[in-house]
């Protein structure tokens, strides 16, 4: 069967390892997705990096502009990498008008406008597909999707950024402050290109938009989003807590109750022996509770070049597994836009 072609938007961290997992995994991904993929053009906002990363791969056209990449009749699915939720909003409604599935890491996209993206996917028959934008590495938005699909979901509760996450770690065992922990963070490839997304709980809040949509059946509500960062905590508290027997976490929770869905993000003192404790750096993990599977937790590498690659390419494999020109799985919702009806909040 013909080869997937990949459009690529972005050239950074995450980019770079779609780029060499690709590479690396070839054959299995091939095997397993029942065609290749193949990255057949690349859109970078730094053309000689990207060019540096490809090593003069035969058959990858470096593009200057993503809008040309996105409408290029000569790629079945762009993958947008590029972050922001300015421009990158322009170049996912062009690849959906155009016939193309799309594949993003970009959780503040969705989370402002994931609605509207929804819609124009499901007007195309193209599917919108971001695993990678929750949780890197972790499979949370297919446990939710798939692994979960015949529970009703009563909550949600998760460490949702690997920055902050890392930042708590080393304050807590390196005796580094806030400014340091970051500085580390930001040099592992972890944080977002303005970190106070990280810091200020902003990305946590994207991330658990997009959950609660998924398990609740909601439309995605930033603005519903109660959010505090880590902004107000000094080394001192993290110490004092670690002496008392707990780990402080950026928690993302999200709760059914008799008033709809309470979405909130905070810093929360955490037992240590308890598994969102025990994730330590940039880890990752979402604690689920459905009527049918009872408690559910999934851990991992919530942030960083490779695991997030695996998320994007776990999506292109299934991307790849539908017959060539086919329309997105029939109706099945991308987001929680089409089942507003069907489920309400108890
Ligand atoms: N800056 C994000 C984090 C990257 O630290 O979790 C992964 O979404």
């Amino acid at each position: 069967p013909p080869a997937l072609r990949v459009g690529m938007i972005g050239m950074g961290t995450v980019g770079a390892g779609v780029w060499r997992v690709l590479r690396r995994n070839q054959a299995l991904i091939a095997a397993r997705a029942g065609r290749p993929i193949d990255i057949v053009a690349v859109a970078a906002r730094t053309p000689a990096r990207a060019a540096a990363v490809l090593e003069g791969a035969p058959g990858v056209r470096l593009l200057a502009d993503p809008m040309r990449l996105a409408t290029d009749p000569g790629v079945d699915v762009v993958l947008e990498l590029a972050g922001g939720s300015g421009a990158a909003r322009g170049w996912v409604l062009a690849a959906l008008a155009h016939g193309k599935h799309v594949v993003t890491a970009n959780k503040a996209l969705l989370a402002e406008h994931g609605e509207e993206l929804a819609t124009v996917a499901a007007r195309h028959g193209r599917t919108l597909a971001y695993e990678a934008a929750v949780a890197g590495g972790v499979p949370v938005v297919k446990a939710l999707r798939e692994g979960l699909a015949a529970n009703r979901i009563h909550a949600l509760a998760g460490v949702l950024n690997g920055t902050s996450n890392y930042i708590l770690t080393r304050m807590q065992a390196g005796g580094l402050d806030l400014a340091a922990a970051l500085a580390e963070a930001q040099a592992l490839g972890y944080a977002e290109a303005d970190p106070a997304l990280d810091v200020d709980g902003t990305d946590a809040a994207h991330k658990l938009a997009l959950l609660a949509a998924n398990a609740f059946g909601m439309p995605v509500r930033l603005d519903a989003v109660h959010v505090e960062g880590l902004r107000g905590l000094r080394q001192g508290d993290v110490a004092a807590a670690a002496q008392l027997g707990y780990a402080v976490r950026l928690l993302a929770i999200a709760r059914r109750g008799a008033e709809g869905v309470e979405l909130r993000v905070h810093p929360a003192l955490v037992p240590e022996r308890h598994a969102l404790a025990r994730l330590s750096g940039a880890a990752n993990g979402l604690l689920v509770q459905g009527d049918a599977a009872g408690e559910a937790f999934y851990g991992g590498a919530g942030a960083g070049g490779e695991p997030t690659a695996s998320a994007v390419l776990a999506d292109l494999v299934d991307l790849a597994r539908l017959p060539a020109g086919a329309h997105a799985r029939a109706g099945v919702p991308t987001l929680g836009v089409h089942s507003r009806a069907a489920e309400q909040p108890a």
